[in-house]
Order: C-alpha cells, then structure tokens, then sequence
C-alpha cells in the first residue's frame, strides 16, 4: 500500500467503523471467500487504502493480517461504497460454493463446474423494495437478454419474446398496471392505496421486462413455456454473474389481458409477466436454502458413493 496522498484517506476512518460495526457479514466474507481464509470466525477491518483493503482475521486458533487489493487501485473516494458492495458480492458468490456443495460431487476439483453451481446457487429473486431505484446500463440489460436467448427449445422455435421498459416508458406499464387493477376488482373505488400501489411498483426498479411465449402450433404449448421458463433462468443467471437483481413477477396484474394488449406482442403471444431488474439496494446478498434431493431423485443400477 502506498504512502503518498491516498484520495481515500479523509474518509477511510469513518468508512472502517462503519463496516465493522454495520456490515460485519460482509466483512466476514472478504476474508473467506476472497482472502483464502475459509477458517475464519471474526475478521475487522484494520485499514482502508486507494490500493486495497487489511483485515485482522481470527480463527482456528489463530489471529492474522490479509490484505485484499482494489483492482485497479481507486481513484477517487466516491468509488469506495460501490467497490465494498462489488467486493461483498464477489465474496459471497464464492462462498457459496462452500456453502452449497454439501453433497458428494465427482466434479469438486473442477473450477468451471465450481463456479457455475456457485452462480447457480447465488442466483436470488428480490423484492422491490431490494432493488435500488437508479437506472442501470442497458448494455448489461442487452447481454442479459442475449443469455435468455441461448435457451433450449424443441425443434429450435425460440418462443420467448421480450419487451425493455426503462425510464419514463415505465410510466406505460404504471398505467397498464393501474388500469388492470380496476378491472380486476371493479369493487373497489377509484385510487385506492391497493391500485396506487400497482402503479408506483414501475418506478421502484429501474427496468422491467416483459416475458412472452409465442408458441408455435406444431408443438405442445407446454414444451414452448418451459423453453421460455429456460430462457428466463438464463437471464436471471446473467443478472446475477453482474452483480444486478431481479425477480420473475406473475401476479394477476403483470398476466394480465390490458396489459399483454398495451405491451404489444404479436398475436397469440402470451404474457407470462415482467421480470424487473436493477442493483441490489444494500451489499447483503440474501442466502437462498433448499431441501436436499432425498425423495426427489431415484437411483437405477447404481448410486454414487456416500463422501
Ligand atoms: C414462473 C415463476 C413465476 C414467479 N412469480 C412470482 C411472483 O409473482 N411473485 C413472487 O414474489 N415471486 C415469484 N417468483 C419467484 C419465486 O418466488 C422464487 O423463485 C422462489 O421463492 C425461490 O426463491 P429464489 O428465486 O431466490 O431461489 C416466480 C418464479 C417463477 C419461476
């Protein structure tokens, strides 16, 4: 670390205290997952540099010094909160490949298949209210879609349609939202809190994505919405490999016929809902669970051996 004038310093202080006292998870996870010391019990952050990031880790018996580098180094001290938040998630994205990996696996030792379970098991659906509200590049919006559209699908129909919503053309959506609201409870008074809330979700992520099926007449619709739900994965897979979260989202509403008919597909398109994207709004990356696979899968002529 250097010595000369770091553009960090006149805030690196306030920035340690609150790391170790507010995201101490976070902290604890740049020393598992990104300092190599899986072992660790506790980890406090002990300085804070243009060039990186010291922690004092203790456990196993033992207390020690890490150091994580900023690649490249920071410029600026306004890049510190989105690299912490980068760096946390990096680190979790590694760990859970720690976490997840419980059952035997003959591919342990292969990195790709590591990282792809690791994606696989960190991908997370948020709710809106986790998503940070700033637009984001819609660069990574098209990569994304590039992912879903490398989806399987019988006989190559590729029946997964798309439509982008960003900016002020959520103010569409918003209105469609509200509108399939009052026909779907045609009891209920003009603005009520329930349909304000519909129309206020748009602007609570800053892209949303229409998903539709378009399913083509010489195969099962079911093969056709299950080629779309692959597409869907892929782009929620992409979404998190970026750092960005989102969430498939099939209420009543996002399915709803006024607003299949104001997002515009081609006929016999069907709207399967919206998945809404953006950054996530706090470093903490939720952890997901699932049960294990006892009583979801059987074994024919052979079973792998227990580790
Ligand atoms: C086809 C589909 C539709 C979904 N629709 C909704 C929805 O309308 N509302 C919701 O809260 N979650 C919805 N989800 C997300 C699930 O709630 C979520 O995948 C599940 O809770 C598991 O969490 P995870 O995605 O973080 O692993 C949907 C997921 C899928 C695959």
């Amino acid at each position: 670390m250097t010595a000369t004038y770091d553009p960090i310093a006149p805030i690196a202080l306030a920035a340690i205290e609150h790391m170790n006292s507010d995201h101490a998870d976070a902290v604890l996870a740049y020393a598992r997952g990104l300092a190599g010391a899986e072992w660790a019990e506790t980890a406090l952050v002990t300085r804070l540099e243009a060039s990186g990031i010291e922690l004092q880790v203790t456990g196993n018996g033992q207390t020690t010094t890490v150091r994580i580098p900023f690649d490249p180094p920071l410029t600026h001290a306004d890049q510190l909160q989105p690299t912490l938040v980068k760096l946390a998630q990096q680190a979790r994205h590694q760990l859970a490949a720690v976490t997840f990996i419980a059952s035997p696996d003959p591919q342990r030792d292969d990195r790709s298949s590591q990282q792809l379970l690791n994606l696989i098991a960190t991908r997370r659906s948020f709710a809106l209210k986790d998503i940070a509200p700033d637009p984001i590049d819609l660069n990574h919006v098209a990569f994304i879609l590039e992912a879903a559209n490398w989806a399987p699908s019988h006989g190559q129909t590729e029946p997964w349609r798309f439509a982008v919503y960003s900016g002020e053309a959520r103010q569409t959506l918003s209105n469609a939202f509200g509108t399939a609201y009052r026909l779907l409870h045609p009891d209920q008074p003009a603005g009520s809190p329930s349909e304000a809330s519909q129309r206020n979700r748009v602007w609570q992520a800053p892209v949303w994505i229409a998903i539709g099926m378009c399913p083509n007449p010489k195969r099962p619709e079911w093969e056709e919405l299950i080629a779309t739900g692959c597409a869907v994965q892929n782009l929620h897979l992409m979404a998190t490999a970026l750092g960005l979260a989102g969430k498939w989202t099939s209420g009543a509403c996002a399915i709803h016929p006024h607003v299949a008919e104001i997002v515009g597909f081609a006929p016999h398109t069907r709207l399967l809902g919206f998945f809404y994207i953006g950054r996530p709004a706090s470093s903490e990356w939720p952890r997901g669970q699932r049960r294990s696979l006892d009583g979801k899968v059987t074994w024919h002529g052979g079973h792998p051996l227990p580790n």
